[in-house]
């Protein structure tokens, strides 16, 4: 018995006070601390906590320290079945030994067997150098699984610390990244490395933080203050999300009702179609007690995606975003669509969809940055979603966008317009200069032809009764009833059951 108490507190203490000390003074929990928010009170089950590394290199023998820095196990968060993993930076910098590997896989093993979600809270260096390859080898056998469960348990990692080499990959693997703002980074190798290769002067906070991984790079999905607000902000994604993809999604009683009309939705489109306004004001007012959880909220904000609850029920929701780059689609929003999309697709989530689009973002560097191969993701992504689909046209539906975003011809279950949508291969500006260009050149008062040709355009295609008229478009509403039809659209395609022609998997053009 004191044996088992003498490594318990082993265990416990990890790598001693100074560093502990460290830690709480750059404003970071402990391992320990962060899985104690994390998971509901009292429910965490410690696993392998006395693994010891089998290390005999470079002095290491006398540095055995019991749970070898990586604490895992499994509790619950909202009542349901969670595994866990967090690594303590106080011992060996979190860094991954190959028994500390086995301790994750052993989880991810369980986690995959018993269909229940795994996350990571990650504050590590990476592969431990003194390991060499058998470091290199945990590291690949953790990247193995998170393939094999990605699209079967939901995965989800927070980055908390400096986090590099293998310690990104596996968490770029994973579904959801968080990070903490100004105590966490994530990068492939660091300022000092970098600046000996390319000479390049760059800080770690402008390399990897927060920020940049959440405005610039789109490698992280949320950004936190702090490390508590963090652990909230997973246990509230945990609230939407299902254990598995065999598992229907936990509903929750709704108070909000489902026959709830908002009249001021009718005047929320300015009546100048060039003219901005907030599409998270639209998601706001149809959704459930107005609460709209947001993914990616700092990255390609000319799409907007994130979670919502209807009549309870989880549903994803596709936004573009006419307040910022009048919502046209580029390659970043194309990817960041069409991840949101398989993801919510892999787990049984309903997508819906509020479009008001222009088109593809023109110019060199979108079609230098391969704007067709990434706009074609978001295509693929749609197209092979077999989730109930519903897409609601706002303002413009216009060319190629028209397609994507979840059009009726991608097999998109409801497809509504509001009066204000105007559905066209183009807007009319571009339209009448292509299509009159020689009777334009031609006129002697050009202005007046253009502005009757205009005219004309815009009576024909500037509306939605063209594509209701061809059953595009399932019905015309008024933009109040918005929130009533969706929720009997996803009540009628509650049993829904579509699929796709057997293959081994698709080639998704990456
Ligand atoms: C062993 C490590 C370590 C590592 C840090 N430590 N990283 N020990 N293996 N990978 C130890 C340090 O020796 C130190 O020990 C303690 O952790 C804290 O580290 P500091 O450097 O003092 O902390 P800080 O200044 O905050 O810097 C953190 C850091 C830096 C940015 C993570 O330590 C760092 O750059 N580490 C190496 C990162 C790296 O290149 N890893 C290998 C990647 S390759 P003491 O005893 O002094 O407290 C990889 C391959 C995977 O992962 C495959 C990918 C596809």
């Amino acid at each position: 018995m004191q044996e088992l108490r003498r490594r318990h507190a082993a265990a416990e203490a990890g790598g001693g006070e100074e560093r502990w000390q460290r830690q709480h003074k750059e404003g970071k929990l402990s391992a320990r601390e962060r899985i104690d928010l994390l998971l509901d009170e009292g429910t965490f089950e410690e696993m392998d906590k006395l693994v010891r590394h089998h290390c005999h290199d470079f002095g290491m023998e006398q540095q055995m320290i019991d749970g070898d820095g990586f604490i895992t196990g499994h509790g619950l968060i909202h009542g349901r079945l969670a595994f866990v993993f967090a690594q303590d930076f106080t011992v060996f910098g979190g860094s991954l030994s190959s028994a500390n590997a086995q301790k994750i896989v052993k989880i991810m093993d369980l986690a995959l067997k018993t269909g229940a979600p795994v996350i990571g809270l990650n504050d590590s260096g990476g592969a431990r150098i003194q390991e060499g390859v058998m470091s290199l080898a945990g590291y690949a056998d953790i990247f193995l699984r998170n393939t094999l469960a990605s699209g079967v348990i939901p995965q989800i990692s927070a980055i908390m610390g400096p986090c590099a080499g293998g310690a990104v990959y596996s968490p770029a693997l994973t579904d959801f990244v968080f990070m903490v703002d100004q105590t966490s980074y994530m990068f492939v190798t660091g300022p000092d490395v970098i600046k000996t290769v390319t000479h390049e002067d760059v800080t770690k906070e402008d390399l990897g933080g927060a920020a940049t991984h959440n405005s610039k790079s789109g490698v992280a999905h949320f950004q936190a203050h702090d490390d508590a607000e963090c652990l909230r902000m997973i246990r509230e994604l945990m609230s939407y999300l299902p254990q598995n993809n065999r598992d229907g999604v936990v509903g929750q009683m709704a108070s909000d009702p489902s026959d709830r009309e908002d009249p001021v939705l009718d005047t929320l489109v300015p009546a100048e179609s060039n003219q901005p306004y907030d599409i998270k004001d639209v998601i706001t007012r149809v959704a459930d007690e107005g609460v709209f959880f947001e993914v990616h909220e700092h990255w390609a904000k000319n799409i907007v995606v994130g979670f919502v609850r209807m009549d309870g029920q989880p549903v994803g929701v596709v936004a573009n975003q006419p307040a910022y780059l009048a919502g046209c689609l580029d390659i970043d929003s194309s990817t960041k669509g069409a991840r949101f999309v398989r993801f919510c697709d892999a787990f049984n989530i309903p997508i819906l969809t509020f479009e008001d689009v222009p088109g593809f973002l023109p110019g060199t560097a979108q079609e230098f940055g391969g704007i067709i191969r990434h706009g074609a993701k978001l295509l693929y992504a749609y197209a092979e979603a077999t989730v109930p689909k519903i897409t609601i046209v706002t303002r413009k539906a216009y060319g190629g966008a028209y397609c994507v975003m979840g059009s009726k011809h991608l097999r998109t279950d409801v497809n509504l317009a509001w009066p204000s949508a105007e559905i066209a291969v183009m807007g009319a500006e571009g339209a009448v200069n292509i299509v009159y260009r020689r009777e334009l050149a031609a006129a002697k008062d050009g202005d007046a032809v253009r502005k009757e040709k205009l005219e004309e355009f815009r009576e024909r295609f500037a509306n939605p009764f063209v594509a209701a008229e061809n059953g595009f478009l399932d019905d015309v509403i008024e933009p109040r009833q918005t929130r009533p039809r969706v929720i009997r659209a996803l009540r009628m395609l509650a049993t829904k059951v579509d699929t796709m022609p057997k293959k081994k998997h698709g080639n998704i053009p990456l």
